[in-house]
C-alpha cells in the first residue's frame, strides 16, 4: 500500500538519474521565491496582515511550542491518515483553506481552476472562496471526484446569499464554510501602503457577476459597467451575522455548515445548538485582526466545547509537523492557506500537488518515525498527547 511518505522516494530515486526537484522542499525558500515570482502588490496582499503582523507571526510560532513525544517498537510500517468527515471518508485530514485571489496568484490568471485541479490530483479538498477569478461552477468542475466545500461571504441581501448556496449545492460542492471574521475588512499597513484591495479594483467577483440575483440589482450587465457592477459589490458584501442569523442560514440547506473564525468555547457551544455541522478554529491567518492570541492556542478549547462535532483548524500550518500537532491537539482537519497560494504562483497546480504531498509526506514520516500509526493514537490521552516544550 503506497504511504504519504513515499514522496520522497520518488525525489531521491529521481536523484540518481541527476533529477532535483524543482519546487522548493522547505518552507522559508517557498516563500523567499514566491515573492520574487509574484507582483508587489499582489504579494504584498497574500503574505501580507492585520496591524504589524504580530498575530500572524504569532499563529506560526505557537506551533513550536508543543512537540511531539516518540514512542517505540510500535511497528508503524503503516500509517493510516484518512479520515471520516461529514459522511465523507478523505484519504487525509489536510485541506486547502479558502483563498480569496488565489485566482490571481497563478501565472495564467486562473488559479482557482488551478487549484481545483490540484484537489482533483491529491484527494486534498478545496474550500472555494466566494472571491473567485471564476465562477464556482467552473471550480467545481475541475474538482475531479474530490469532495470539495465553498465558503461563503455572506452578503447583506439574503436573496444573494440563497442565490449563492444554491448554486453551490447545484455544482456539487459538499458543504458550506461561512466565515465570519471578515464582513469588514481588518487593517492592513502593507495594503493601505500601497492602497490596493484587488475586489474594489474588480478582481476576483466572478461569483457575483455570474449570479442572477447580484446582475439584478445592476442597471447596466458588469459587462458593461463595471465599475458600477463593483461599486455594487462593495454595498452588498459583508453582513455582519449575529446568532439570530444562525437558524436563517441553517435553514438555506441541507448541505453541512460550518462555522469559520470561531475561537470561544462558548461560540463553539452557540453554534452547536443552532444546529451547525462543524466549527472552524482560525484567526484568518491573522490577517483580519491584530493583537489576537495565536489560533492553536484557541483550538483545545474548542475541541472540548466541540464535544465530538468536527472541528476544521487553520492559521500558521507550514511544515507536515504542524499537521501533525494540531490533529493531536484534537483538530479533524487541518488547513493550508499561503503555502499552497505560493506553490501555485510557482508551479501553477504542480506547485500546490508538490506542496500538499511534501506537507503530507512529511506529516506521514512523523507519525512512521515517533510510532503513532492512527489519527487516534496521536490523539489519545496520556503518552500519545502532545506535550509543552
Ligand atoms: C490572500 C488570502 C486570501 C484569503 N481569502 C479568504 C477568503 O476569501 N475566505 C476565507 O474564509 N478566508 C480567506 N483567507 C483566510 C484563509 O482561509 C485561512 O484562514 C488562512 O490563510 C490560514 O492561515 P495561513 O495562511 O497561515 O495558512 C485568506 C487568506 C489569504 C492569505
Amino acid at each position: 500500500m503506497s504511504q504519504y511518505g513515499d514522496y520522497q522516494h520518488e525525489i531521491y530515486f529521481e536523484g540518481l538519474f541527476g533529477v532535483q526537484p524543482g519546487l522548493p522542499m522547505a518552507f522559508a525558500e517557498l516563500e523567499r521565491r514566491a515573492e520574487a515570482a509574484l507582483p508587489p502588490s499582489l504579494w504584498s496582499y497574500v503574505a501580507g496582515g492585520a496591524g504589524d503582523e504580530s498575530t500572524q507571526e504569532a499563529n506560526v510560532r505557537a506551533f513550536r511550542q508543543w512537540g511531539l513525544v516518540p514512542r517505540m517498537m510500535v511497528g508503524a510500517a503503516q500509517r493510516d491518515l484518512s479520515v471520516e468527515l461529514f459522511g465523507l471518508t478523505l484519504p487525509s485530514p489536510l485541506f486547502m483553506a479558502p483563498v480569496g485571489v488565489i485566482g490571481l496568484c497563478a501565472q495564467d490568471g486562473h488559479g482557482d481552476l488551478a487549484t481545483a485541479r490540484a484537489a482533483a490530483r491529491t484527494g486534498v479538498p478545496m474550500i472555494a472562496s466566494t472571491l473567485g477569478v471564476d465562477p464556482l461552477e467552473a471550480v467545481a468542475a475541475e474538482s475531479g471526484g474530490t469532495p470539495g466545500f465553498f465558503q461563503l461571504y455572506t452578503p447583506t441581501d439574503r436573496a444573494l446569499a440563497e442565490s449563492l448556496v444554491h448554486r453551490a449545492e447545484a455544482a456539487g460542492f459538499r458543504g458550506i464554510v461561512v466565515t465570519l471574521d471578515t464582513w469588514i475588512t481588518g487593517w492592513r499597513p502593507r495594503d493601505l501602503a500601497t492602497a490596493n484591495f484587488p475586489q474594489l479594483r474588480g478582481h476576483a467577483l466572478a461569483n457575483y457577476t455570474s449570479d442572477p440575483v447580484f446582475r439584478a440589482r445592476l442597471a447596466k450587465s458588469p459587462e458593461d459597467d463595471p465599475r458600477a457592477a463593483v461599486l455594487e459589490w462593495a454595498g452588498v458584501f459583508g453582513k455582519p451575522l449575529v446568532w439570530e442569523d444562525l437558524a436563517w442560514l441553517r435553514a438555506l440547506t441541507d448541505l453541512p455548515i460550518v462555522l469559520k473564525g470561531i475561537c470561544h468555547p462558548e461560540d463553539v457551544r452557540r453554534a452547536r445548538d443552532g444546529g451547525v455541522d462543524g466549527v472552524y478554529c482560525s484567526n484568518h491567518g491573522g490577517r483580519q485582526a491584530n493583537g489576537g492570541l495565536p489560533a492553536l492556542d484557541a483550538l483545545p478549547g474548542v475541541v472540548e466545547a466541540a464535544d465530538g462535532l468536527p472541528v476544521l483548524f487553520d492559521s500558521g500550518v507550514r511544515t507536515g509537523a504542524d499537521v501533525v500537532k494540531a490533529l493531536a491537539l484534537g483538530a479533524t482537519a487541518v488547513g493550508v492557506g499561503r503555502p499552497y497560494a505560493y506553490g501555485l504562483a510557482l508551479g501553477g497546480t504542480d506547485g500546490v500537488v508538490h506542496v500538499l504531498r511534501s506537507l503530507l509526506a512529511e506529516a506521514d514520516l512523523i507519525m512512521a518515525v515517533d510510532g503513532y500509526p492512527t489519527l487516534d493514537a496521536l490523539r489519545a490521552e496520556g503518552a500519545l498527547r502532545a506535550v509543552r516544550v
